[in-house]
């Protein structure tokens, strides 16, 4: 089974190569679409991975001030994956983005089938732009192919890492008392493997279940490093702080679930890396 990896340089990409070591990586434009057709025709691949997307740096408030690379990452990429890997039959795999959703859905949390309701930032509406274009076209064509759009949420993982949660939220000097999803890498690539092997497609929640408060993780961590608690920041302050609104959602896991995938519950996770992190502050203090 040989994979076709889009952005293998970037955070997500960058796990995904390790999980899959022999994956070729590709770094051409994936909007350019005469590029994309004689990649697929070179390598030929079984299967392709695109970890390709622009969520701007520092943050999400860059997309605002340039929507034109955001959306040629975010829209037109997807859309030509979509037409090569159509017409040569290839099933592809999309990572995408729960920053589509505000609330909780009454406690139920959102499922996939819900849809987005959060407008606030341009990066936001890129991905539920592409999600709802590329889901029209997610069932494989003649049996060959189709689409597995995966959305994650607030990305975890024990090491340190600028678009690691933990790391970001270390940084923080207030922070806010919402519930989330969060997404612990290593469980998610579990899953991904589980679900491209049984060739899934459409959209998945791939979030560990139960939310979490950033505010509380923050503290916990702090307490944890002997830092000072960050400053607790309400919601609508918090909006008048940034120039793009941000997401704060709870995903439903039931469909995940329904495959018999049951990841470990978010709390838990972020626990385990704490454990392990005083473990290895005690073991270092000993030397
Ligand atoms: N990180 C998160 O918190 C998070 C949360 C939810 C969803 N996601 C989704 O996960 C995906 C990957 O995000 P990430 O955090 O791994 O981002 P990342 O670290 O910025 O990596 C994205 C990669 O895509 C490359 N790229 C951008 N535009 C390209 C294009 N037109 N053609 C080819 N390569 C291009 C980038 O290269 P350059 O650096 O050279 O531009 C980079 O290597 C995105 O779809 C994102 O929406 C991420």
């Amino acid at each position: 089974m040989s994979i076709l990896l889009f952005g293998s340089r970037g955070f997500i990409g960058t796990h995904m190569q390790r999980r899959f070591p022999d994956a070729i990586a590709s770094n051409i434009d994936i909007a350019d679409s005469t590029a994309v057709a004689e990649e697929f025709d070179h390598i030929r691949p079984d299967i392709a991975i695109n970890c390709v997307g622009k969520t701007g740096t520092p943050n999400v408030d860059w997309c605002e001030d340039h929507k034109e690379e955001t959306f040629r990452s975010n829209v037109t990429g997807p859309l030509v994956l979509m037409e090569e890997c159509r017409k040569r039959g290839i099933y592809w795999v999309h990572i995408s983005s729960g920053c589509v959703y505000s609330g909780d859905n009454g406690g139920r949390g959102y499922s996939e089938d819900d849809a987005p309701n959060f407008q606030g930032s341009f990066y936001s509406r890129t991905k539920q732009w592409t999600d709802a274009m590329l889901n029209e076209f997610a069932d494989p064509a003649e049996g060959k192919g189709g689409i597995l759009m995966l959305r994650i949420r607030m990305p975890f993982q024990p090491e340190n890492h600028p678009k690691n949660l933990l790391t970001k939220i270390a940084k923080f000097t207030k922070v806010i008392d919402v519930q989330n999803s969060v997404t612990y890498i290593p469980d998610f690539l579990d899953a991904v493997s589980t679900l491209i092997d049984r060739r899934r497609t459409g959209i998945f929640h791939m979030v560990n279940p139960g939310s979490i408060s950033l505010y509380d993780v923050a503290c916990r961590f702090a307490n944890a490093e002997g830092r000072p608690h960050p400053e607790r920041l309400p919601e609508y302050l918090a909006k008048s702080m940034t120039k793009a609104a941000r997401s704060n959602c709870v995903l439903s896991t039931e469909k995940l679930s329904s495959e018999g995938i049951c990841l470990p519950n978010a709390m838990k996770r972020m626990e385990e890396i704490l454990e392990r992190r005083a473990r290895t502050s005690f073991v270092s203090a000993e030397k």
